[in-house]
């Protein structure tokens, strides 16, 4: 690891207490011209160091880069960051992702970015993800899952995502058939799943997993057009968890429900979390929204909804929303 990785692995590890420069060249074997050196090279990467001559230096609590020496800090399994690299600025993690799972790149192979310019939503969306204010994650799952059982995987990262959500902030978030995740009623992420078909066994090679996070942003800062619908777990201003530790949370709880996807066993706290169940709700259809009821979630994932005439019917993909007023 260079000085630099290295000094601010010990920054991020003592955030909350400053660290004198002889203490941390004492620790790290290097003289304390280098820790100096590496100090400035951090503050030019953006990093906010706070030092004072007596106390030593301290990356100020504002400070949440997106680094890959942040986010081990927080693995419990160190040897997945052999798997994990973090960008600054990338089309779509996605895209990036796809590619490198067509080069073979392995299971849980992890591409993150700050900021992406053309960041992919479903439907053809886009999806916005602008820098300091969120996590943009793609992960190469190869689960050896026939094409049909590969839709548990998108159910199955929405769990996750609200797993590693609870497990370094405390919150409950819920999740909107299919895995839109929310937080007070606003969006705070969605998940878009891409998978590479296997043509020789028909089954799926791999599953891109995109996952967007809105971590830290003030509503005014979205788009006027989704406004009304998207939020943050923090506002601006508010203390909370680093993005670093968050994506080490979501990366881990990913590769956890992957190996239990058939399973299933995470599909209970799928159907507990889903705030659609027992709702009145408008399915989108081509020619229009059609009033149902959502019932259940099925074992593959499935929204069962009953409609106006008391017919049944089991949605695999499509969108949906709350009726006004139910
Ligand atoms: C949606 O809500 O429509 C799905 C949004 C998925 C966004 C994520 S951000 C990381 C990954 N890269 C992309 O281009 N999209 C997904």
């Amino acid at each position: 690891m260079s000085t630099k990785a290295s000094v601010l692995t010990e920054l991020e590890q003592n955030r909350v207490q400053a660290i004198s420069g002889e203490n941390l060249a004492q620790r790290l074997g290097v003289s304390r011209a280098a820790i100096w050196k590496a100090i400035q090279e951090l503050r030019s990467d953006g990093y906010e160091i706070q030092s004072s001559p007596k106390v030593g230096y301290c990356l100020a609590s504002s400070s949440d880069l997106l680094s890959l020496e942040g986010i081990c800090l927080f693995l419990k399994d160190r040897t997945l960051s052999d798997r994990i690299s973090v960008a600054g600025e990338v089309d779509s993690t996605n895209g990036i992702a796809k590619k490198l799972a067509m080069e073979g790149a392995p299971h849980g192979t992890t591409v993150i970015a700050d900021r992406q310019t053309a960041g992919r939503g479903r439907r053809g969306r886009n999806f916005d993800s602008p820098s300091g204010s969120g996590i943009y994650l793609s992960m190469i799952l190869r689960t050896g899952l026939s094409a049909s059982d590969s839709v548990l995987i998108t159910t199955g990262a929405a769990v996750a995502v609200a797993r590693a959500v609870r497990q370094v902030t405390g919150t409950e978030v819920s999740i909107k058939w299919v895995n839109d995740l929310f937080f007070q009623e606003k969006k705070i992420c969605g998940i878009l799943s891409e998978g590479i078909a296997d043509l020789e066994s028909g089954g799926m090679e791999a599953v891109i997993v995109g996952i967007g996070i809105n971590v830290r942003r003030d509503p005014e800062e979205f788009p006027e057009e989704i406004r009304d619908i998207a939020g943050a777990l923090y506002n601006r201003e508010e203390p909370g968890v680093t993005r670093n530790q968050l994506a080490a949370a979501v990366i881990e709880q990913v590769l956890d429900v992957a190996k239990g996807l058939e399973e299933r066993a995470f599909l209970q706290e799928y159907r507990q979390r889903s705030f659609l169940l027992g709702k009145e709700i408008l399915v989108l259809r081509q020619n229009g929204q059609e009033p149902s009821l959502a019932l259940d979630i099925d074992d593959q994932g499935g929204l069962i909804i009953q409609r106006q005439d008391g017919s049944r019917e089991i949605l695999h993909s499509g969108e949906v929303s709350v009726r006004p007023n139910s």
